[in-house]
C-alpha cells in the first residue's frame, strides 16, 4: 500500500513500515531508538518543487528560495540544500556555523534573528552572507557600525509587520502587532527604519520582508502581507526616486500531519501571491521586484518519521466504564515538544508488523516525569501492541529535532538519511557522556 500524505512519498506498508526500501526494524536494530529517518529524495523533490514553482510563477522575478534551516539543521542538510541549488536561511550563529562547515556559498545565506549579537553580526558580515534581515533600531545601528568597521557594504532588508492575523497557533503567528518581530508598517515604525536604514552608507537597502506565521493554510495572508509591502515599494519610489528591487515573503506553508489532510500545494499558492504582486505593481506602476520565499516545515516535515520502542503499556478506566490504554514509548517531549506546546497533531502506526488484533482507544505518551508528555493524546491501535514493538510516527522533521532537549537526562536521537535502500547516519545519537561531558 502507498502510503498517502502525510508519509514522506517513498514509504509502503507490506505488513511493515519501510522508508525509501529500508524497513522499520533494521532501522530500530542498526540506529537504536528513538530515531529520526529522514527520506533523502523526498527532501530534494520537497526542495526542488520550491524552486521550480518559483521560477515557473514569477519568471524573471523569481528570487530566491531560502531553507529555513531552524526547521531541521545538520551538515548533511545544509550540503543538500546547496545540491539543490537554493538558499539558506539563518537565524542565529550556530546555525551559520553549520552553513560554514560546509562551505554554503555566502551569497545564497540570508541572516535572521530580532536579537542577533555583535559577534553574529560580525561573523556574518566577515563570512559574506548575502542579506541580513533586520528587525531594530539598534541593530540597523549595530550592522552599519559592523560594516563600516569591516570596510563592506551590506545588502539589508527590513522585517516589516504587515498586520495580518494569520490563522494558525498564537504561538507560531508573527505579522499581528502585538509581538516581538519586525517594524510595523502601521504604526509608521517601518517608514522611520527605511530611514534610519538610508542614512548609512554602510547599508544596501534592497528590499522588505516579511514573515507571517507558520503552518498556514490560507493563501489570503500572504497576499494581503505582499500587498501592505508593495505599498510600501510604492512611497519609497515616491519619496527616494528609485525603486527597491526585492521582496521576500517569508515561509509559513502550511503541511499534512493527519490521514485525510493535505499540504499547501506550492503551485497553487505561488500562483495566487504571484496574481496579487502583478495587479498591486500595476496599480502602483511598479516594476515587478525579485520574490524570495523562505519555506521550512513544507521541505523538511514530512520528509521525516519518527520510530519508536514501545516500553510499557497499561489500561487505565474512564469515568462511564470505558478504558484507555496508555502506550509509553522510548522518547516523547525530548524530542517531540510540539503536541504539549502546540497542542500539535499526529498520527502513529504500528511499524514492525501487521496486526490483526481490535483497534483500542489509546494515548502515546513518553518517557519524561510530566503527565503532559503526550506524542498522541487518542488514536486507535491494534489491541494487541507490546513492549518490544515499533511505532513510526510520520511528519515529524520540522521542529522535533531541532526544538529537541535534555528534559530527564535524555540523550537526543539520532538521525539516519534512507536513500535507494540504504540507511546512513547524518546525526549520531548523544550520548550520556555527551552531557556529562559539560558539567564541570
Ligand atoms: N522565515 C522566518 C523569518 C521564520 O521565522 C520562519 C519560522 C520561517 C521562515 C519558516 O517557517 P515554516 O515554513 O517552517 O513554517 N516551532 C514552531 C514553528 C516556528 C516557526 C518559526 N519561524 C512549530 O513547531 O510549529
Amino acid at each position: 500500500m502507498k502510503l498517502s500524505q502525510p508519509y514522506s512519498s517513498n514509504s509502503t506498508f507490506e505488513g511493515e513500515l519501510a522508508i525509501a526500501g529500508v524497513t522499520a526494524r533494521n532501522l530500530a536494530n542498526e540506529f537504536g531508538t528513538p530515531l529520526f529517518v529522514i527520506d533523502e529524495d523526498d527532501f530534494h523533490q520537497r526542495a526542488g518543487a520550491w524552486r521550480d514553482a518559483l521560477i515557473r510563477h514569477f519568471g524573471n522575478h523569481a528570487g530566491t528560495v531560502y531553507y529555513a534551516g531552524k526547521s531541521f539543521l545538520n551538515k548533511e542538510v545544509a550540503r543538500w540544500i546547496n545540491q539543490v541549488g537554493i538558499g539558506f536561511d539563518v537565524c542565529s550563529g550556530g546555525e551559520l556555523a553549520v552553513a560554514r562547515s560546509v562551505n554554503f556559498p555566502a551569497t545564497n545565506i540570508e541572516l535572521h534573528g530580532n536579537n542577533k549579537s555583535e559577534s553574529e553580526i560580525r561573523e556574518a558580515i566577515e563570512y559574506g552572507v548575502g542579506t541580513i534581515v533586520m528587525d531594530s533600531f539598534f541593530e540597523i545601528e549595530r550592522v552599519a557600525r559592523i560594516a563600516a568597521e569591516l570596510g563592506k557594504i551590506q545588502k539589508v532588508y527590513l522585517r516589516l509587520t504587515a498586520g495580518v492575523e494569520a490563522h494558525t497557533h498564537e504561538f507560531i503567528s508573527t505579522a499581528h502587532e502585538d509581538q516581538k518581530f519586525g517594524f510595523s508598517i502601521a504604526s509608521g515604525s517601518a517608514w522611520k527604519a527605511v530611514e534610519a536604514t538610508s542614512a548609512h552608507a554602510s547599508l544596501r537597502l534592497a528590499g522588505f520582508h516579511s514573515h507571517i506565521g507558520s503552518q498556514i493554510f490560507i493563501a489570503e495572508g500572504f497576499e494581503v502581507a505582499a500587498a501592505r509591502l508593495i505599498e510600501l515599494l510604492a512611497k519609497y519610489r515616491d519619496h527616494f526616486d528609485a525603486q527597491l528591487p526585492e521582496l521576500d515573503l517569508g515561509g509559513g506553508y502550511g503541511i499534512a500531519y493527519l490521514p485525510g489532510e493535505s499540504g499547501l500545494d506550492p503551485d497553487e499558492v505561488l500562483a495566487s501571491i504571484s496574481a496579487v504582486v502583478k495587479r498591486e505593481c500595476e496599480k502602483h506602476s511598479l516594476t515587478i521586484p525579485t520574490i524570495s520565499i523562505e519555506p521550512g516545515r513544507h521541505i523538511v516535515g514530512p520528509t521525516t518519521t519518527t520510530i519508536y520502542a514501545v516500553g510499557t503499556t497499561k489500561s487505565v478506566e474512564l469515568d462511564g466504564g470505558e478504558s484507555r490504554r496508555y502506550i509509553a514509548v522510548d522518547g516523547g517531549m525530548s524530542d517531540n515538544i510540539r503536541p504539549s506546546l502546540y497542542g500539535a497533531e499526529y498520527t502513529a502506526l504500528l511499524a514492525n508488523r501487521l496486526s490483526e488484533s481490535a483497534p483500542v482507544n489509546s494515548r502515546i505518551v513518553g518517557k519524561h516525569c510530566e503527565s503532559g508528555d503526550i506524542v498522541i493524546r487518542q488514536i486507535e491501535l491494534p489491541g494487541d501492541i507490546a513492549p518490544g514493538d515499533l511505532l513510526a510516527v510520520p511528519a515529524t522533521g520540522a521542529y522535533g529535532r531541532s526544538m529537541a532537549s535534555n528534559y530527564n537526562h535524555i540523550p537526543r536521537p539520532a538521525v539516519v538519511a534512507v536513500k535507494a535502500g540504504k540507511a546512513r547516519l547524518i546525526t549520531r545519537r548523544e550520548s550520556i557522556n555527551d552531557l556529562l561531558a559539560l558539567d564541570i
